[in-house]
């Protein structure tokens, strides 16, 4: 008896009662991609491949296209891959990546990762996918389910309140609103992450609380106090990184054009660095400032 799942063939073959378990790796059907948005990059997520994947999710209609009003969802997923990429290529076969995508929505990102990183680069993994609204949450399990996708589970929770005692190696975020962000890096800070990484969106928390000492003549205007404070906001998160033994860069995830909600910040652990504690507490003084993300580190 043969049975078939996610890109492995499990033999059962049943001799004088003894049952002899064999398992395959299928390969993927050739490449014969076409890129989506001609003369652009090249697609982490071929669509041929991933076709059953793509549909399920709605970004692939049942002509195997990709309708203009989805190609951003799709761009932005797949660029989040391709910076992702080096780290998961390198993530050791021997071990299951546990990764927790924060204010995951309907977990488009959770499940095009899971693809990549078990049908394309054959690598174990688990997802837990959290977030404060349970109709998203029924959402990306009824999707869970239609793919089969076993390696999944849920919780409509609030960030700041999820728990787990699994050895969690990734937290990431996908424009999380305002200060869910926060409660999302100061997770991965306090279960010890291997990576976190965030697209923050909106962020509002410091924006009236700042004292924008040089730049006091420059805030006067809504729409450049409103571009100060995301800077520094996210200056900030990064110094906090640091402080906690993170090693971080900041990348412009996608262009501007198609959303100004466009850095990407990257930390991967590294180790003690009581230098780098010294100059986000300055900074902190500097600016006048207590971010929400202190507030969310409460058990450190
Ligand atoms: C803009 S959506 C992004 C969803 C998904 N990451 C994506 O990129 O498609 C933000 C999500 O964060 C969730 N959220 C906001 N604050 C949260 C919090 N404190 N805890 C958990 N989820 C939160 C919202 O319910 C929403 O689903």
């Amino acid at each position: 008896m043969e049975i078939l799942e996610r890109g492995t063939k499990i033999t059962l073959d049943i001799k004088q009662g003894k049952v002899k378990v064999n398992f395959s790796t299928i390969d993927e059907p050739p490449s014969n991609h076409i890129d989506i948005e001609e003369g652009t990059r090249q697609q982490f997520i071929k669509k041929e491949q991933a076709a059953k994947l793509l549909k399920v999710l709605g970004i692939m209609n049942t002509l195997g296209e990709i309708p203009k009003d989805k190609r951003r969802k799709y761009y932005q997923i797949d660029r989040f891959i391709e910076l992702l990429d080096n780290f998961l290529k390198n993530w050791p076969e021997s071990k299951e990546l546990v990764v927790v995508d924060c204010g995951c929505g309907k977990s488009y990102l959770s499940f095009v990762l899971n693809y990549y990183l078990q049908d394309h680069l054959r690598k174990p993994c688990y997802f837990i996918g959290i977030d404060a609204n349970p109709e998203v949450i029924k959402g990306a399990e009824k999707i869970r389910d239609q793919l089969g996708y076993r390696n999944m589970e849920f919780h409509a929770t609030k960030i700041e309140n999820f728990y787990t005692d699994r050895d969690v190696n990734l937290v990431l975020s996908l424009h999380a609103c305002d200060t869910a962000t926060d409660q999302q890096l100061a997770l991965g800070i306090r279960l010890k992450a291997d990576y976190i990484v965030a697209v923050p969106c909106c962020q509002k928390d410091l924006r009236d609380q700042l004292n924008y000492n040089q730049l006091e003549s420059f805030a006067r205007f809504p729409i450049l106090k409103n571009k100060i404070s995301d800077i520094i906001t996210d200056g900030l998160r990064v110094l906090a990184l640091e402080a906690h033994g993170y090693k971080v860069s900041v990348v412009e995830y996608i262009s501007p054009l198609e959303t100004p909600k466009n850095i990407m910040i990257r930390g991967e652990k590294k180790g003690k660095n009581p230098k780098g504690m010294e100059k986000y507490q300055e900074a902190k003084k500097y600016w006048g400032v207590t971010p929400a993300l202190d507030k969310y580190l409460y058990e450190i």
